[in-house]
């Protein structure tokens, strides 16, 4: 019988497959990921970041997130490769507390205006 249907290979648990930065997400309300706001934003050419938002409502539930489509935009803008300041993990970490505690303190939301 394993003949036929051989074992497949097993996952090692030690090493998780990393999974790739792209696919992290940016709002986690609408499951927005970095590549989708990377392909809106690249298609679209939005002038303000407030048009970020047409990409499947990404910053328009909690509105944690806003600061880093700011962010995102800004680094388009600039020529700059998109990313997040912190891990997956703690992204998602300090958006519940955002999100437990209804008042919005993060030390990552201190960034600086726009330009324009
Ligand atoms: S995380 Fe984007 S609106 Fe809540």
């Amino acid at each position: 019988m394993s003949e036929i249907f051989p074992t497949p290979p097993s996952t090692d648990a030690e090493t998780p497959m990393e999974k790739d930065p792209l696919d992290h997400e940016v709002c986690l309300c609408f499951h927005v990921s970095i590549r989708k706001m990377q392909h809106f934003i690249e298609r679209e050419k939005p002038t303000v970041p407030s048009q970020l938002s047409q990409c499947l409502d990404a910053g328009t539930g909690c509105r944690w997130c806003v600061p880093f489509l700011c962010k995102m935009h800004r680094q388009w803008k600039a020529g700059e490769a998109m990313d997040l300041p912190v891990s997956p993990e703690e992204y998602a970490e300090r958006r519940g507390a955002y999100r437990r505690a209804g008042v919005k303190n993060d030390r990552l939301d201190s960034i600086p205006p726009l330009a324009d």
